[in-house]
């Protein structure tokens, strides 16, 4: 055994990373954000209710009590879903191309149906997110096809339009992060269009007061029907350059035009983006009780999201950034990430982290290789939801979903990649957006017409990987994850509140870290390695006696010492209360 002392009163000086304020309030009741666990739906993957193949919002409601109901006690136990688009879309991009943002898209139902939804999951405590596509409409939007038609309508500047260059050059270097050059031309015009992502996704001009009027006006309708909150998709690319600079390139950069390739000083995190997302935040502010959270845009580091909480913290209440998503699976490097956070979280702001979502592989594809994927579930579900920020799940992560890797050709889907023979190949990310496994049963319970053709082929894994057959054993993923957002809502609020301090410096084998609330203390424990472990500590622990809450290699409620060892790939979630 090493490192494990009952001592005094060294806490926090001893502690790697010093002891944060609580939360945003410093109250013991904080907004519901900050203590729910958020759950991603993909709308088109969720369930579909109408026989056609395709997910609905009917099959989301359908399958709330899944998620959170009183009246079943086998329920997840989430707090609140985020749902990716559903409003009106030519589905270029699945939704992220929206052409109504006033409709709700005939393949998921009507606006009764998103009523409905609204209604059954608030009658459950489940809160709704909509995602909010704001930075760019889809082509087919009525305001691009006026904008697109002539130069003197009167929506001519709502969008990104510049003159060609000499000989019909493009008016400057900026490249769409799908690949390919930024503009495309239009013959109506005769000028160029910019586009962050997909040509069929032209980018709104953000300066035009007009269209900040018309997206305000978007925001109150959908928040006066009831939604709780939004997603921002892409909030840190809004505000463009007022000249249109050339972004300045990486020097040797291989593939001139590839998006990584450029320094994003003048197309990304302007300061201008700040005002755009704080006006957007004062609309919530005046209804209250709504979240704000923001996609700080892929590659945004841990470093810039303390600047998406707003200087006042008048911008993002939860901005979302990628720590995780493109960490290895290794415990120094994931506590290098968690670190960083707990330091540069501004006091009185609320951190955030996820590991999978619809744009990147799931994090059991992304870190496979494990000895036992199970295990390497229930770890992963350990860390997410023991740390000291709000959660999010994506679908089917609860599961153990792994991405779908053969998918054939003709079924794919995600389009919205520029094919560049000078750069690699675009992965697609079908693989992680393939139908919810309900059941070991047909279209694994997906759809109940056998004759649908479904938007995605289901995973292969699905006869043992489903709902019901993990609900029916005790020892599976979604048994683990209903069992730790039990103990986050009923039995810990040292989990949902509590301060988070690390018990070793340089870990590489095993995580061990502690929350702290009032007189509660957690302590997680988590063994990387496929091996018996030493549980060496190099911060002391003032007690030795603790209750266990969840543990993969003992009973809940048994009473244990602080460990010496770990079990292989071991994890244990204990608690005890006083004495500090
Ligand atoms: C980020 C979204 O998460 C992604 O799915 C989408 O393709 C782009 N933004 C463009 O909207």
């Amino acid at each position: 055994m090493t490192g494990i002392i009952i001592s005094s009163d060294h806490r926090s000086s001893q502690s790697a990373t010093p002891t944060h304020p609580v939360n945003s309030t410093g109250q013991a009741t904080p907004p519901w954000w900050e203590t729910a666990v958020l759950y991603q739906i993909y709308p088109l993957a969720f369930a579909d209710s109408n026989g056609d193949g395709t997910g609905d919002l009917a099959g989301i409601t359908q399958h709330l009590d899944y998620l959170n109901s009183d009246a079943n006690p086998d329920c997840l136990g989430v707090d609140a879903i985020w749902l990716s688009p559903v409003n009106r879309s030519p589905m270029q991009d699945n939704g992220y191309d929206v052409s109504d943002y006033y409709d709700i898209d005939p393949v998921f139902g009507t606006m009764g149906d998103f009523a409905a939804l609204i209604e059954a999951a608030h009658d459950r405590q489940l809160k709704v997110l909509m995602d909010l596509v704001i930075n760019h409409t889809s082509s087919q939007h009525d305001w691009f096809i006026e904008s697109a038609s002539n130069r003197e309508n009167p929506k001519h500047d709502w969008y990104l339009w510049r003159d060609a260059g000499p000989n019909g050059a493009l008016p400057n270097n900026w490249v769409s992060y799908f690949g390919g050059p930024a503009w495309t031309w239009c013959e109506a015009r005769q000028q160029y269009y910019y586009h962050a992502f997909n040509q069929n996704q032209p980018d709104l001009n953000w300066r035009n007061p007009a269209v900040r009027d018309a997206i305000h006006a978007v925001v109150r309708f959908w928040l006066d029907r009831g939604v709780d909150g939004f997603r921002l998709d892409a909030s840190s690319v809004y505000a463009k350059d007022a000249q249109f600079r050339n972004n300045p390139l990486k020097l040797h950069a291989r593939h001139q035009n590839a998006y990584d390739n450029q320094y994003h000083l003048y197309d990304k995190d302007l300061p201008e983006n700040h005002q755009i997302i704080r006006e957007l935040r004062q609309i919530f502010d005046e209804y209250g009780d709504r979240v704000l959270i923001g996609e700080t845009f892929i590659d945004s580091g841990v470093h810039d999201s303390a600047l998406f909480y707003g200087v006042q913290q008048d911008e993002l209440h939860l901005p979302f950034t990628f720590e995780f998503t493109f960490s290895p699976w290794f415990p120094g490097y994931l506590q290098r990430e968690i670190q960083k956070k707990e330091l540069l979280t501004p006091q009185g702001a609320w951190p955030t982290y996820f590991l999978d979502n619809h744009d990147i592989p799931r994090h059991l594809s992304r870190w496979a290789g494990a000895a036992d994927p199970i295990a390497l579930a229930r770890a992963a579900a350990m860390l997410l939801l023991t740390l000291r920020g709000t959660p999010v799940l994506y679908y089917g992560q609860e599961l153990g979903m792994v991405d779908h890797d053969r998918i054939p050709a003709d079924r794919l889907r995600d389009a919205v990649f520029a094919i560049d023979p000078d750069q690699p190949p675009p992965v697609t990310r079908d693989g992680v957006r393939t139908p919810m496994q309900w059941t070991a049963g047909l279209h694994a319970g997906f759809s109940d017409n056998p004759a649908a053709d479904l938007w995605l082929p289901v995973n292969e894994n699905y006869v043992g990987v489903n709902v019901a057959t993990e609900l029916a054993d005790r020892d599976s993923v979604l048994h683990f994850y209903r069992s730790l957002l039990q103990i986050r809502k009923h039995q810990s609020k040292a989990l949902r509140m509590g301060s988070w301090r690390t018990l070793i410096h340089y870990p590489d084998t095993h995580l061990a870290y502690v929350r702290e609330w009032e007189d509660e203390t957690v302590l997680v424990l988590i063994n990387f390695a496929d091996r018996v472990q030493d549980c060496a500590l190099d911060v002391p622990l003032e007690s030795d006696d603790w209750t266990v809450l969840l543990g993969s290699h003992v009973a809940a409620r048994e009473i244990l010492a602080t460990p010496t060892v770990l079990q292989p790939l071991e994890v244990l979630l204990l608690q005890r209360f006083g004495g500090t």
